[in-house]
């Protein structure tokens, strides 16, 4: 995966105990890294910096000289990456920005960095806080909101979106078939104020259904909680944005790495990634999305449904 070139620098993983954040397990580090392959020296762009896990990883191996820049759209995640990375011993120079990875032109200059990765979704520490309101197995508000700053709420969704949308938002980005059966309970059960009501209600429209063997494997509204967190942060139009504004962000010979967690993301970064190929402006690194081996599985249940793909930035034909 990375290549020999003597510019590489190889630190091991995790020799200063990183990589894992209280909380929160990166996934695919070794492989993300791999593919990155880091310049001593360089700009590196870490567009969802999350609890820093790959950052640190990042910022060992750049030096005093590099420099690395770090996004995210959830000031608390900021907050907590900047501690650790400040923990650490010689590092480069570190940037973290609280916005969006969708406005990346609006903060860089073209050709700005050799490597810039995104690992998408929230992190487990946000998934697993019960106030932030992304999980069905906990009692939390209706929230959702990767941004705690921006203004829709999975509670204005719940309770004011118009049956019909709703019903389309839930097959648009939760692939739920059984749509408008949940969106009519959802509206007949109005006003659903907790994560807690809302998982108890569809659970009780599809109970009376028979299912298949697959859809039992997943908790019934596994589905409608990833659909209505997609609408509410705007998640696959960020990934869109993200997507066209890398090529002109990376310079020649710098690498995106992608890693997604549901076959929408994946299907959307698999498409950029083909598109650019053809346009002669990415070399794709991955035929196939790399996904995490059972060791990372049995480690990190999070990594089962990650997938990674890689692509080189080359200079158009
Ligand atoms: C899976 S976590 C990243 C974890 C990180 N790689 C680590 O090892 O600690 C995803 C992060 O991306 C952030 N995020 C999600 N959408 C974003 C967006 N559009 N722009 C910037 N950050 C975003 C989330 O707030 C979350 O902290």
């Amino acid at each position: 995966m990375a290549d020999e070139d003597s510019g590489l620098e190889k630190a091991p993983y995790g020799a200063h105990g990183s990589g894992q954040a209280a909380g929160h397990v990166p996934v695919l580090l070794k492989e993300a890294i791999d593919f990155l392959a880091i310049r001593r020296g360089g700009t590196y762009i870490d567009a969802t910096l999350g609890l820093g896990g790959h950052s640190l990883e990042i910022a060992r191996r750049l030096g005093p000289q590099g420099h690395l820049i770090g996004l995210d759209k959830d000031p608390q995640a900021l907050e907590l990456a900047r501690k650790r990375l400040a923990g650490e011993g010689e590092m480069p120079k570190i940037t973290l920005l609280h916005c969006s990875f969708a406005s990346l032109p609006q903060q860089f200059p073209s050709a700005t960095a050799d490597g810039l990765l995104a690992d998408l979704g929230v992190s487990s520490l946000q998934f697993g806080d019960p106030a932030r309101g992304f999980s069905f197995q906990a009692e939390g508000p209706l929230d959702m909101r990767i941004d705690s700053t921006s203004e829709r709420t999975a509670e204005q969704v719940v309770n004011h979106m118009r049956e019909e949308d709703l019903a389309n938002v839930i097959y648009e980005f939760g692939e739920e078939r059984r749509s408008r059966r949940i969106a009519r309970a959802i509206v007949r059960a109005r006003p659903i104020r907790t994560t807690a009501h809302l998982a108890q209600v569809i659970s009780a429209a599809l109970r009376s259904m028979k299912r298949d063997g697959a859809r039992e494997k997943i908790h019934p509204a596994t589905r409608t909680f990833q659909a209505i967190r997609i609408f509410v942060n705007r998640e696959l139009d960020d990934l869109k944005a993200l997507l066209a504004a890398a090529p002109g962000v990376l310079k020649p010979g710098g690498r995106l790495v992608m890693i997604s967690f549901h076959s929408l993301e994946d299907r959307i970064v698999k498409d950029a990634l083909r598109d650019g190929a053809r346009d002669g402006i990415y070399k794709v690194l991955t035929k196939k999305p790399v996904e995490a081996g059972q060791e990372e599985i049995d480690r990190n249940p999070r990594s089962r449904s990650a997938k990674l793909r890689a692509a080189e930035r080359i200079l158009p034909r």
